[in-house]
C-alpha cells in the first residue's frame, strides 16, 4: 500500500482530518477535527472506527486537546479522561491516552510534544501493519503452495484494513502483502450487521486495491466451511488478553466455532497496541460496548435517489440488542500474527513473545 492510505492525518493547517466512514462506500467525505469534542464525537458516532485509528485519532486529540487548554496539566488531564472514555472496547484508544500523557506529564512544550508523539504513534503503528502483513502472508503463501497455486480462500469479518489501522490494517494487510507476492487470493467478506463494515469498508478496499472478493450474509461462513470453500479466517481485534483471548466485532467468536468444527485454522491479526496485558480471563473482564438499538433497527445505504440514507427493517414496537463485540477465546485461536511474528494463543505464547512489555 506504499503509505498513502490513511484514515487519519493532520493538515497543513494543524487540524486533524479524518475519512467519515459513516458514509463509504456511496461517498467519500473527508471532516476536519479542531478540538478535544470533536474527536470525542468522531470516535464516540463512528465517524472513525477499528481499533487502530481509534488509538491514533485519540493520540491526536491529545495533541488538540493540549492546544484547547495551553498546556494546562489538570486541564489536558479532563479532556484526556473524556476521549478515554468515548468507547469502551478497543484498547488501543487507551493505550494511546496512557502513552501521550506519560510522555507529556513533565514535559516543559506540551503542545510541541503532543505533536511529535502521536505522529510517532501514528508512524509505529504503520511499521507495525507492515510487519504483520509479511508474518500473515507466509501463512497465505505456505497455503498457496500445497494447493499448487490454486487460489487461497480467505475469511475475514468486520473491516481491519486501512481504514481500521494506518497503514495496511491488521487482518487485511496479509492480503495486500499476497497480492505484492503475486499469490492469488480471494477473501470472503462477512458483511458485518448491523453497522455493516464488511459489506461497506472492507468490501470497498479491495475493491480499490483490486483484490477479488465477494460479501456474503453473515450467516453463510459456516455452510462455505463445511464445503471447503474457506482455507482460513484471519480477523483483527479490540483486545486480546495476555492468555490470547481476543475480543472483536459481535459474530467473531461464531467465525471461529465454525472455524473450529470444520479444521479451518482461524488467525487473528493485531499490533502490540492492541494486547491487554492486565487482563487474563477475556469473556469475563473485557468490557463489552452495548451501543443504540438504533443501529439494528435501521440499515444504511444508497437510496434509489441518490442520496445516502437509512430504512427501517423491524417492527416500531420491536426492541432491539445491539452488542457491539464478543469474545473469542484463545482455545479456537490458531495462532496470533502479530509484528514480531506468529505465536500460539496461550499464556506462555504470549509471554514469550511480548516479555519485555510485560
Ligand atoms: O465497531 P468498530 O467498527 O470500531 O469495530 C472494529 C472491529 O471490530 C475491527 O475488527 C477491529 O478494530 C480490528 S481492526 C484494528
Amino acid at each position: 500500500m506504499n503509505g498513502v492510505y490513511r484514515a487519519v492525518w493532520l493538515t497543513e493547517n494543524e487540524t486533524l482530518e479524518v475519512i467519515d466512514q459513516r458514509v463509504l462506500p456511496h461517498e467519500y467525505k473527508t471532516i476536519e477535527l479542531h478540538n478535544t469534542q470533536e474527536a470525542v464525537y468522531a470516535i464516540k458516532e463512528m465517524v472513525v472506527r477499528g481499533a487502530g485509528t481509534i488509538g491514533c485519532v485519540a493520540a491526536f486529540g491529545i495533541y488538540l486537546a493540549a492546544r484547547q487548554c495551553r498546556g494546562e496539566w489538570e486541564a489536558l488531564k479532563e479532556h484526556a479522561a473524556q476521549i478515554r472514555a468515548s468507547r469502551p472496547t478497543a484498547v488501543n484508544l487507551m493505550w494511546a491516552i496512557d502513552r501521550m500523557m506519560a510522555s507529556l506529564e513533565r514535559s516543559g512544550n506540551r503542545v510541541a510534544d503532543a505533536r511529535r508523539e502521536a505522529i510517532a504513534i501514528a508512524d509505529e503503528e504503520s511499521r507495525r501493519t507492515e510487519a504483520i502483513g509479511k508474518y500473515g502472508a507466509d501463512l497465505i503463501e505456505k497455503i498457496s503452495k500445497q494447493k499448487n497455486g490454486d487460489t487461497v480462500n480467505m475469511l475475514t469479518h468486520c473491516n481491519a484494513g486501512w481504514l481500521a489501522v494506518v497503514n495496511d490494517g491488521t487482518a487485511l494487510a496479509p492480503v495486500y502483502e499476497a497480492q505484492k507476492r503475486g499469490i492469488d487470493i480471494h477473501v470472503w467478506v462477512d458483511e458485518t450487521r448491523p453497522r455493516n463494515q464488511g459489506a461497506g469498508l472492507t468490501a470497498w478496499e479491495l475493491q480499490q486495491a483490486g483484490i477479488a472478493h465477494t460479501v456474503i450474509a453473515d450467516n453463510t461462513g459456516g455452510h462455505l466451511m463445511q464445503h471447503g470453500m474457506v482455507d482460513l479466517v484471519i480477523t483483527g481485534a479490540d483486545r486480546v488478553t495476555r492468555s490470547g483471548d481476543a475480543a472483536n466485532k459481535i459474530g467473531t467468536y461464531l467465525k471461529a466455532l465454525a472455524a473450529n468444527a470444520n479444521g479451518v485454522p482461524f488467525y487473528i491479526a493485531l499490533p502490540a497496541s492492541t494486547f491487554d496485558f492486565g487482563v487474563v480471563d477475556g469473556v469475563r473482564e473485557i468490557e463489552i460496548e452495548e451501543r443504540s438499538e438504533d443501529e439494528v433497527h435501521f440499515v444504511h445505504g444508497l437510496l434509489d435517489n441518490g442520496s445516502v440514507g437509512r430504512v427501517r427493517i423491524t417492527p416500531k414496537e420491536s426492541k432491539a440488542l445491539n452488542i457491539g463485540f464478543d469474545v473469542t477465546p484463545r482455545h479456537l485461536i490458531t495462532g496470533l500474527i502479530t509484528e514480531r511474528g506468529v505465536c500460539e494463543a496461550s499464556l506462555d505464547g504470549v509471554e514469550s513473545m511480548f516479555r519485555d512489555l510485560l
